[in-house]
């Protein structure tokens, strides 16, 4: 397999991700995967979840805590493996992959943003953002010229020197946002990528994402927040280790609750 050849540029890879030959496969495929934790008692975490993303999708997963979705952002993101189904990434099925071709396939294709931003506080923000690429063995010449790229993309070009305990929250998770994109990945996961921000600031990290979106990322996140799930493409709900709607599924009717009073009128973008 190729996954070790480095990427293209950062905006180059990402519109080439819009494009995919005659016969276009979906980007992510989860098929009938369950999870369960071999803890004491076991933890069924997943039950029979089944849903492809195709590219340039930006995804939203909301649910309550417990539905599954950090397990299922760890399967997507080949963090982990399912204990029955099928994950393909990329058209590449996981469960034939060892350990060392899926931490390539990571490392070439896929970004992720947290929600506890994990920055490392002695470096700068360049070299955070630079350190994305050092497992896809691109020089560091070129990871800095990609980092500063990346960082631009996130309205960050003009910090590069800061230390992240110099910023805000918000651009923290901007740092974290571009750490994640400098790869050029086929598909960004983010689970809570707002949990840690207030209200405005979680908003603009959206607007954020959607501008990646825009230029053809594509994005799967999960949120608690229902006011930014409401703004996704495509919504997934979660309950209990299973899939409950799918905004996708046009037959579907929401199960979402209307906004509450207090909620309403507010102007979220900042
Ligand atoms: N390593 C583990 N070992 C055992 N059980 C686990 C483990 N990780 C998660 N679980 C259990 O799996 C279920 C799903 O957890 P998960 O973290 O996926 O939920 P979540 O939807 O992300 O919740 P939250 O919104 O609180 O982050 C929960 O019952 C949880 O306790
Ligand atoms: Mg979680």
């Amino acid at each position: 397999m190729t996954l070790m050849t480095s990427a293209g540029r950062v905006p180059e890879v990402f519109g080439a991700a819009r494009v995919d030959g005659d016969r276009p496969r979906p980007l992510l495929e989860v098929d009938q995967v369950t999870k369960v934790y071999p803890s004491e008692p076991p933890v069924t975490a997943l039950r029979g979840v089944s849903f492809t993303v195709a590219r340039g999708e930006l995804v939203g997963f909301v649910g309550p805590s417990g539905s599954g979705k950090t397990t299922l952002l760890h399967l997507m993101g080949t963090l982990d493996r399912p204990s029955s189904g099928h994950v393909r990434v990329t058209g590449l099925d996981v469960e034939q992959l060892s350990d060392r071709e899926l931490a390539a396939l990571r490392a070439t294709r896929i970004g992720f943003v947290f929600q506890q931003f994990f920055l490392a506080e002695h470096q700068s923000v360049l070299d955070n953002v630079a350190d994305g690429l050092l497992y896809a063995g691109v020089p560091q010449a070129e990871r800095r010229a990609r980092a500063l790229d990346a960082l631009s993309m996130v309205g960050l070009e003009g910090r590069p020197h800061a230390r992240p305990n110099q910023l805000s929250g918000g651009q923290r998770q901007r740092v974290a946002i571009a750490r994640a994109l400098v790869g050029s990945p086929a598909i960004v996961f983010a689970d809570e990528p707002t949990g840690n921000l207030d209200q405005a600031t979680g908003q603009a990290i959206l607007g954020l994402f959607e501008d990646l979106h825009d230029l053809g990322v594509t994005i799967v996140v999960i949120t608690h927040d229902r006011d930014i799930a409401a703004r996704l493409g495509r919504r997934i709900e979660m309950l209990d280790g299973q899939i409950v709607f799918d905004s996708a599924d046009k037959a579907a009717v929401s199960p979402m609750p209307a906004p509450r009073a207090h909620s309403s009128g507010k102007d979220h973008r900042p």
